[in-house]
């Protein structure tokens, strides 16, 4: 053990967790494991890169620099703009171009198993990255896969059995982009014009050194940081000139859902969802961001005098009318609150500042915002393979663990409904499981019943009326419908922050909620994930499989 993992190991407790996860039967099992170590000679490779994931010293507060984890990159073939590093933890960005051949070596150096998913992006089983692909320190994963996403920005972090959590929160993730002819032709602001935003919620120890403390409180609700870091730094202002720009934002949060909006009123202007460009600009009062959602939006500067700032911000706003809630979700001040922060106003009591932009250069060219973007073929139900058949997202929780359609997480399992026909199109509902048999289970949102006094019954109060941002591997779908079944005056303050006419991979499913969406699965066959990007939830088996055939 190097002195780095002995430090990491007392003030991230974490570490032990690993290690235990490594060395638990389940893990061990993994020697039948077909994970794909040599390159297919065949696939000719327009881009190569090699990806590490290693343990690394990251200056982000004042002071001591922190242990973290990071990937870090080099191009071995393909356009020298293809790997962008960021200062800090955050992985290189890697800018891909619509019709690619990626090969990616994939090194395992932490002391624990990894795997890294490209979130977002359509690619075969073998490629995505699925847990039961793990490999160990020293050992090496070849992906090949070809980009056949449009433009847009995804994302890739570590898929690992039990440890996606601790292991995005130490540092693991890094953005995607993808660019192709229709976004050419668009002329959107590029270069120093075009910002990646990776928002992150984390808590340090005095020594500046990451804290991941769950108890059994935090790891139902999902960890909650109070400091925000914006591309793995703090205090984040940006000096801009008074023209557009375009911001592609990451929600890389663990658990935080932020509801994104200008600090001077300006309308939120958004042009991009999860799965790239949309049909035309959308405007909006503030915008909803959940765990692995994606947004790009459109900002003029111009107009705005030289020195002055204006600033993206999280605002205010209630997850629940619940006080059980209040209390489990209110997080910025958890370290100090702890227990005692139940019964204040729920979700986001406080305006976050997330990032400030300042006006350092008067410029006159300033690029107009295009009336249309993008043509989108909207699926309705027509294109639907079997109408008669909806698939079904049921989300439950028995015996204090988050399921999905009735079970947790099965490393190579599936049930009936989660098998899906290749090269269909198929309904897909989400919704809260609705049991009544126990007193205090009673479903989805209403959480209510007064809270039970902070007791068991109350516990499952507040599980039931979680926010759940669920994301589906593979193509991105579309948003059909919807619908609140719950007055719940709480869902007045975040309601007019969806967008529901773009391609999604991940979509928040608030209290009380029920969405309709609607997703083709064509050209790979196996298994795909879908689960909960709430990353505590996932760990705590919140996911499934379906089976693609
Ligand atoms: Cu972003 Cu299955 O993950
Ligand atoms: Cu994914
Ligand atoms: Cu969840």
């Amino acid at each position: 053990m190097t002195d780095i993992d002995y430090k990491k190991r007392q003030f991230l407790q974490y570490a032990t967790l690993s290690t235990l996860a490594a060395t638990m039967p389940g893990f061990v099992l993994a020697e039948n494991r077909k994970i794909n170590k040599t390159p297919n000679n065949s696939f000719k490779a327009d881009v190569e890169i090699a990806l590490t994931a290693q343990a690394a010293d990251a200056p982000i507060l004042p002071g001591a620099l922190t242990h973290v984890y990071k990937y870090t990159g080099k191009l071995l073939k393909g356009p020298q703009t293809t790997l962008k590093e960021l200062p800090g933890y955050l992985g290189p960005i890697l800018n891909f171009e619509q019709g690619q051949n990626v090969r990616i070596y994939f090194y395992n150096q932490l002391s624990e198993p990894c795997i890294t998913h490209w979130h977002g992006m359509h690619v075969p089983h073998l490629m995505d990255g699925h847990p039961m692909y793990a490999i160990y320190r020293g050992e090496r994963y070849v992906y090949e896969f070809e980009v056949k996403n449009p433009a847009g920005t995804n994302w890739y972090h570590p898929h690992t059995h039990e440890l996606t959590a601790p292991q995005v929160y130490q540092g693991l993730a890094g953005l995607i982009t993808i660019t192709d002819e229709a976004e050419r032709k668009l002329d959107l602001p590029s270069g120093e014009y075009d910002i990646p935003l990776v928002i992150q919620d984390r808590s340090f120890s005095s020594g500046n050194q990451l804290r991941y403390i769950l108890g059994m409180h935090q790891r139902i609700r999902g960890f909650l940081g109070d400091i925000i870091l914006v591309n793995g730094q703090k205090d984040n202002t940006i000096s801009v000139k008074t023209r557009t720009y375009r911001l592609r934002i990451l929600n890389g949060s663990n658990s935080r859902i932020y509801k994104l909006g200008w600090s001077d009123g300006t309308v939120v202007t958004a042009i991009g969802t999860d799965g790239g460009l949309l049909e035309k600009p959308i405007t909006l009062p503030y915008v909803m961001l959940a765990p692995a959602e994606r947004i790009e939006l459109w900002i003029d500067f111009s107009g705005r005098k030289l020195g002055s700032d204006l600033t993206l911000q999280s605002l205010t706003y209630q997850e629940s009318t619940s006080h059980m809630i209040a209390g489990m979700r209110s997080g910025m001040r958890h370290d100090r609150g702890g227990m005692g922060m139940m019964g204040s106003a729920s979700g986001q009591d406080e305006v976050i500042s997330i990032a400030n932009f300042r006006i350092t250069e008067q410029i006159s060219d300033s690029p107009k915002l295009p009336d249309e973007l993008v043509p989108i073929r909207r699926l309705t139900a027509h294109d639907i393979t079997n109408p008669d058949k909806t698939v079904p997202i049921a989300i439950g929780m028995r015996h204090m663990a988050f399921q999905l359609n009735g079970r947790t997480f099965d490393m190579h399992g599936y049930s009936e409904l989660e098998k899906i026909p290749l090269n269909t199109i198929q309904k897909i509902r989400i919704f809260h499981e609705n049991r009544s048999r126990r007193g205090g289970m009673r479903g989805g949102g209403g959480g209510g019943g007064g809270g039970g006094g902070g007791g068991g019954g109350g516990g499952m109060g507040m599980m039931m009326s979680l926010p759940h941002p669920i994301h589906l591997h593979g193509q991105q779908f579309q948003i059909l419908s919807r619908t609140q079944n719950h007055q719940d005056s709480g869902y007045d303050t975040i309601k007019d922050g969806f967008i529901n006419t773009g391609w999604k991979d991940t979509v928040l499913v608030m209290p009380g909620e029920e969405i309709e969406i609607i997703k083709p699965f064509n050209d790979y066959n196996g298994l795909f994930l879908y689960h909960c990007h709430n990353l505590e939830h996932e760990d705590m088996g919140m996911m499934r499989n379906f089976f693609i055939s």
